[in-house]
Parts: structure tokens; sequence; C-alpha cells
């Protein structure tokens, strides 16, 4: 697939545009999401649907900040194995130092969901949450998952569906129109309601199914906003008269407290056969 080149195209998390120098940008959006309430409940269900145990060997795909993989190796203990993979090299490192700084024994390795650096069936559990969507091929990475998944092995995926945001106030032609040029360069951005299909499709059994209706908080809400009018506005799609008027019924909105900022994440529990 053919991506913008990197100046017109912002802080990514797709593994083709690794940029370490936005490491910084990318960890701030990574640590204001988990701070969230949506996202921390999301998190608990999933833990709880996996119900990874002591001694077992559990892989957390896309590990970003490395928070998931961490609570993993607390969940294996001393004989288990909780390991964290993500193909950017800073966000490798940062995951490490994280977990230095915690004491915890979770083990971090760059590396892509399309070739995982692990042999056939080491895995008893798997979580990836929010990476589908920045994935071209989501079938060559669930067939990837169930190679190194051991039979009866469990899996979790946890996406985002974009096209489930809701952005109040603002014109919703012009929240439509900034939102497509944001996700123009996303791959998968519907990824959250195909995540049930493509387990189906790679012969999981689907045990469970949650989702939650994440709320963002203006702070965390508004770097993605200056992101997604300042494309839409370089595109074309919007004017900056359109851009001034939608961010002055935003800010008004926020002052009045007469708003409302969501976007829905899927989660779908499954094993394989
Ligand atoms: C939105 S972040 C989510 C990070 C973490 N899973 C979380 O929920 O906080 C997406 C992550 O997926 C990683 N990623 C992108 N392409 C990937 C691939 N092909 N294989 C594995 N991870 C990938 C990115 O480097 C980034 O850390």
């Amino acid at each position: 697939m053919a991506h913008e080149d990197m100046s017109s195209r912002g802080p990514s998390f797709h593994a083709d545009q690794v940029d370490s120098g936005q490491i910084d940008m990318l960890v701030a959006l990574l640590d204001a999401q988990a701070a969230l309430p949506g996202i921390k409940r999301m998190r608990r269900w999933a833990h709880d649907a996996l119900a990874v145990g002591v001694g077992e060997r559990a892989l957390d795909i896309g590990s970003g900040t490395g928070s998931e993989a961490m609570t993993f190796a607390e969940r294996v203990g001393a004989d288990g194995d909780a390991v964290g993979i993500d193909p950017n090299p800073a966000m490798v490192a940062l995951a490490r130092r994280r977990a230095a700084a915690a004491g915890s024994a979770a083990r971090f390795a760059e590396g892509s969901v399309y070739r995982l650096p692990f042999p056939d069936g080491y895995f008893d559990a798997i979580r990836c949450e929010r990476v589908y969507q920045h994935l071209d091929d989501p079938v060559a990475a669930t067939a990837e998952i169930a190679r190194v998944l051991r039979p009866g092995g469990r899996v979790l995926l946890i996406d985002t569906d974009w096209h489930t945001a809701i952005t109040h106030p603002g014109d919703p032609s012009v929240v439509a129109a900034m939102s497509a040029s944001l996700l123009v360069s996303t791959p998968n951005p519907r990824s959250g309601r195909r995540l049930r299909g493509l387990l189906v499709a790679a012969n999981f059994v689907i045990d469970d199914m949650g989702s939650e209706a994440v709320i963002w908080e203006p702070a965390t809400a508004l770097p993605l906003f200056g992101e997604m009018s300042r494309r839409a506005v370089e595109a074309g799609a919007i004017t900056a008269e359109q851009h001034d008027r939608f961010r002055a019924d935003l800010d008004a909105g926020f002052a009045a407290g007469d708003y409302h900022l969501s976007v829905t994440m899927f989660a779908v529990s499954a094993h394989k056969r």
C-alpha cells in the first residue's frame, strides 16, 4: 500500500513508517489513552477473559509502552514467560526501561505480527490491542498468531472502530471531512467490526465478545483534533473558515460542559482448535 510522505502524514503507528523521532508524541498519546477509564475497563475485562495463569507463556503483540506485557508478567510468575513485541525499536527500548524501573520480568523484542520470532505452538495466550487498524494484511497477521499458539491456546484481539466516533458539538459534515482526512492513512479504520470474522476465518472458536464506548476528555482529544484539522485543511477537505468555526463550537461546548467525544472499542476472545 502506498503511503504519503512523513511530513504531510504526521505521527504514525504503521510499521512501515516507524520514525523514532516521533516517539515522545506517540508515547504521550498512548499514556493519555491508558489513563482513560474506558480503556482501563476494557483492559481489565480483556485480562479476565484471557485468564492468563501461573506458569503460562503469554505474548502482547504491538506492545507499545509495555504495560500489558508487564501485567502478563505478574500473572505468569517466575515459571512463566511474558513477552511484548513491537516493530518500533524506540517503543521496545522504552518498554524495556519501564519494565526495568518497575522490577518486571516482562521481556521485549523487536518484531512484526507478520513474522513472530517464536516457534510453532510456543504460547498459551496472546493479546493484540489497537494494532489491527494499522495492518495492511490482517488475514496474514491472524494466521501468524494461530501458528505461534498451542492447540487450545487463547487469543484476545481489541480494536477501535473509527466509524463509531462521536464528536459533539461541531458541524457533522465538517467533522466527517476531518475524520476522513485523518483515516486516509489508516489501512483498516473499521478494524473493530472485523475482528470476529477474521478469527472465524482462521478457524478459531469464538468464546466471548466485549465492547466499550471510550469517552475521551478534551485534553486527550485536542492533539488528535489538531492533527485532523491540519490534514483536512491541507488536503482542501475543509476551508480554514470551517476549521475556525469548528474549533469555536468545540471550545464553547467545552466551556459550557456540553460536549461528547467517544469512539467504540471492540474485543473478541477465542481459542485455537
Ligand atoms: C496504537 S499503538 C497500541 C499499542 C498498545 N497495544 C496499546 O494498546 O497501548 C499500535 C502499536 O502497534 C505497533 N505495530 C504497528 N504495526 C505492527 C506490526 N506489523 N506488528 C506488530 N506491532 C505493530 C506499533 O508500533 C504500536 O506500538
